[in-house]
């Protein structure tokens, strides 16, 4: 397993300010920037698109870690890779074949992420495993930011790393003080946050230092 990642949701930024919001969680030790990516059809809201990335990257110093919440994953992975993608994380349910499009997304020069819905089984992605860089459960069901944790993702990244997974295990959804804990003891590495970190009454400096220091201490014991 490597080191504790975090990885700030730009979904919970302010979008009339993104360059701000981008070095806002550079200064404060952000590892990715997540960017969540929704087209109305695969999940029922829509978000950022392909132009935003564009922008983002002309900004960032930091990888661009798209999360595509949308139908034929595969279509658009050129395009979001021209705009500056740096990995592109897709759902196995959107995708007609998973191996297929895993490995077009590794022959476009991204890192290539598996997701899969809180209700699908752990088995879909199996397959996919020797094709990707990263596995994201999601502990809530993905198309809005702010909802709560679903705990059952624990054992579900528990799973995952009893399949033999050694890569980025990855956890999306609700991660907060109080629950990014069991999610690193369950075996997750990169911790996706947009409230707890974009929303944080302290800012997000503390945010990320005190979810950065609460997962390092649960990934160890
Ligand atoms: C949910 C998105 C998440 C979401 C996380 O569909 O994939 O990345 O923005 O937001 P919080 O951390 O607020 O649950
Ligand atoms: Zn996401």
């Amino acid at each position: 397993m490597s080191a504790v990642k975090i990885a700030p949701s730009l979904l919970s930024a302010d979008f009339a300010a993104l360059d701000r919001e981008v070095a806002r969680v550079e200064a404060a030790g952000a590892d990715w920037h997540h960017v969540d990516v929704m087209d109305g059809h695969f999940v029922p809201n829509i978000t950022i698109g392909v132009p935003v990335v564009e922008a983002l990257k002309r900004v960032a110093a930091i990888p661009l870690d798209v999360h595509v919440m949308i139908s034929e994953p595969l279509r658009y992975a050129k395009p979001f890779r021209d705009a500056g993608a740096d990995g592109y994380t897709f759902h196995v349910e959107a995708a007609g074949d998973p191996i297929e499009t895993a490995r077009a997304v590794r022959e476009l020069g991204m890192r290539a992420g598996i997701t899969l819905n809180p209700d699908t089984p752990i088995d879909a992605i199996e397959p996919v495993l020797d094709d990707v860089d990263l596995v994201l459960v999601m502990s809530v069901f993905p198309g809005f930011g702010g909802q709560s944790y679903l705990r059952e993702a624990e054992s579900r990244i528990r799973a995952i790393r009893e399949l033999g997974w050694t890569g980025d295990l990855q956890v999306d959804g609700g991660i907060a003080e109080a629950t990014i804990g069991g999610a690193a003891a369950a075996g997750a590495d990169v911790f996706v946050a947009g409230t707890a970190i974009y929303r944080h009454p302290e800012g997000v400096e503390v945010a990320i230092a005190r979810l950065r220091d609460l997962a390092e201490r649960a990934g160890r014991e």
